[in-house]
């Protein structure tokens, strides 16, 4: 078996996670976590709540997780939020034709970038097969599959939805009033931890590629002429760092940089994704990935989402295969322009300049007894426009000007006066003269400017996968082979777990008193009286429970019990009145020997 199936088998088999909706045949793609998967997976967002919104100061909100058409097609997810499909003429299976290609051709490492006809001709050329029944792909076209799930809001059809692919844009189109609870100030971070759904062609490897996740994003808006990371806090931090350059040397591989050697040799260009890359080792160690199977990589060109400027992911190993946990990316202004320009709202927040300003200002005031009777019902739309356009690009008007003077000094054809809005899709033309164009000087005390994105995204799910995998391991305790989970305490789905000796003359009753005072000190318990001792610890073990207490005769005696360690399973005896204490400072990092 391998790694990765060992922990398939453990996670089922004790509850973390295992396929949805087994008894009606499964569904590809949807995962549930059990009992003790539901606590880890809440106790490590519970952690990323800790570095991303408490230490960080930022605000935390919780959007629908459905949204309407709208959204989507400012933020171009309906146009671009899409993976490249063939079809199996034999099976009818559905597959990433770009991951085929990137399996079967050495040297191909993106064939997203490459385009779907070069991919198709690519499955010709390598003679690539079905993975699910072997017949040939060759010839069969690759398309785009758009992958966000639709639904109408209400019923009938007459309002489109979807379910939203990330959960950024569920903060995004609250800027307006999330600006206002910021005080209008930049910087401010807004994060959320909720569902996402993708509609994945091919769902695969348990969490890794699952149609409904969680993601943990942090959305943070800065002023990008006024705003630094305070990149002094992680200059020395050590990253681990697979660039684009290194990605297609033939020899190039992972090096270490220090933030500040990233940053000042260009290989992380900008400030911001430095500083997240930097902040958020801890986070990595702190949750229980192991360091010697993570790295950071830089997108490639053809990779890059379409809102993003510069992006890394950060990648842990898992079963061979490197997988993406996060993705950091400057998004720019790119989410809150395409708001505003769509929805009509202000997604600006207002720049005070140092000093005041004297400026020049384009403005329209357009003659509506003209425009009335010329275009009726969309003249308020067509003034609405033309003064946006002024606020956008004054040279459209300055031009038409100029060749409405050209004209009338007759050097040139007539129509050339014209200014051309567009609304709902359908173009107006505007004589200059009857826009009322002016352009007027101002003193001004500031202006309004589009906040800058930097994101740090989360995929919870392959977070769980990841440290589970990574925490999973076997050796030799008393002669008998022991499976284990050497998960940081404060994810284990239980912190302590108690025993008596025996379920009998009265150790039970004592064991149950010693179990609900702990959880009364707020601790995760459990209480196990069934089969040996040596079962009980095996049992703790492999789902990571980190102490475990045993209440034995000696107990009845002096009031004291066992605690026994997972990793080292060293025990040291500890009297009941000080046990919560004792369990407190070793999941602060203390060991038996120093209590
Ligand atoms: N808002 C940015 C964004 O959504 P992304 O790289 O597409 O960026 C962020 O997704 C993270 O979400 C990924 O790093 C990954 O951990 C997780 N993720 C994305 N698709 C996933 C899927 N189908 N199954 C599980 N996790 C997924």
């Amino acid at each position: 078996m391998t790694e990765l199936d060992d922990l398939a088998e453990l996670a089922k088999r004790r509850g973390f996670f295992f396929p949805s909706n087994e008894a009606y045949g499964g569904t590809a793609g949807f995962y549930t976590y059990g009992p003790v998967g539901a606590t880890l997976k809440r106790n490590l967002e519970d952690v990323w709540r800790d570095v991303y919104v408490r230490a960080m100061d930022n605000m935390e909100l919780e959007a629908p997780t459905i949204m309407p058409e709208a959204v989507f097609e400012a933020s171009g997810h309906l146009e671009g939020f899409d993976d490249m499909i063939v079809e199996c003429a034999e099976c009818g299976g559905t597959h990433r034709a770009d991951h085929l290609v990137e399996d079967a051709v050495a040297d191909v490492e993106d064939a997203e970038a490459l385009g779907t006809d070069r991919v198709a001709e690519l499955i010709v050329e390598h003679g690539i097969d079905c993975p699910s029944c072997g017949a040939a792909l060759a010839g069969e076209p690759v398309d785009e599959f758009n992958l966000m799930f639709g639904t109408n809001i209400g019923p009938g059809s007459a309002a489109p939805g979807y379910l939203r692919p990330e959960t950024a844009q569920g903060i995004f189109v609250e800027f307006p009033r999330l600006k206002e609870y910021a005080r209008g100030q930049l910087p401010f971070g807004v994060a959320q931890v909720g569902r996402a759904y993708r509609n994945e062609i091919s769902p695969r490897r348990a969490l890794v590629r699952v149609r409904e996740f969680t993601q943990a994003e942090l959305e943070h808006f800065v002023d990008p002429e006024r705003d630094e990371p305070p990149i002094d806090r992680v200059a020395d931090v050590e990253v681990p760092l697979y660039s684009a350059e290194a990605q297609h040397a033939a020899d190039g591989g992972v090096e270490t940089y220090t933030i500040e050697a990233a940053l000042e040799e260009g290989v992380v260009t900008s400030e911001w994704v430095a500083y997240y890359l930097g902040r958020s080792i801890d986070f990595y160690e702190r949750v229980g990935i192991d360091m010697d199977r993570f790295r950071y990589r830089q997108h490639l060109s053809g990779e890059r989402a379409h809102y993003a400027v510069d992006c890394w992911d950060a990648e842990t190993e898992l079963g061979g295969h490197w997988i993406e946990v996060t993705g950091f990316a400057y998004r720019s202004d790119y989410d809150l322009s395409k708001h505003g320009e769509y929805s009509g709202e202000e997604f600006t927040l207002f720049r005070q300049y140092d000093e005041p300003r004297t400026v020049e200002r384009a403005t329209v005031d357009p003659d509506m007894s003209y425009l009335g009777p010329e275009f009726g019902g969309a003249a308020e739309a067509v003034a609405d426009a033309l003064a946006s356009l002024a606020r956008r690009d004054r040279s459209a008007f300055e031009s038409a000007a100029r060749r409405a003077a050209e004209e009338s000094s007759g050097d040139a054809p007539r129509d050339g006066d014209e200014v051309t809005v567009e609304v709902d899709g359908e173009a107006y033309s505007v004589p200059v003269e009857e826009t009322g164009f002016a352009v007027e000087e101002r003193t001004e005390s500031g202006e309004h400017i589009v906040p800058h994105v930097v994101e740090p995204s989360f995929g919870v799910d392959r977070l769980v996968y990841s440290v589970l995998v990574h925490a999973h391991g076997t050796d030799v305790v008393d002669d008998e082979e022991r499976s284990f989970l050497r998960l940081p305490a404060e994810l284990a789905p239980t912190t302590v777990a108690v025993f008596p000796l025996m379920a009998r003359d009265g150790l039970d009753d004592r064991a149950w008193d010693v179990a609900a005072r702990l959880r009364g000190e707020g601790l995760r318990v459990a209480y196990d009286d069934t089969g040996n001792i040596g079962r009980r610890y095996r049992r703790q073990d492999e789902v990571g429970t980190p102490y475990c207490v045993t209440v034995d005769y000696d107990t009845l005696e002096d009031d004291t019990v066992t605690v026994r360690e997972r990793d080292s399973t060293e025990q040291a005896r500890v009297a009941v009145d000080d046990l919560a204490d004792a369990i407190d400072r070793l999941v602060a990092g203390e060991t038996l020997a120093d209590l």
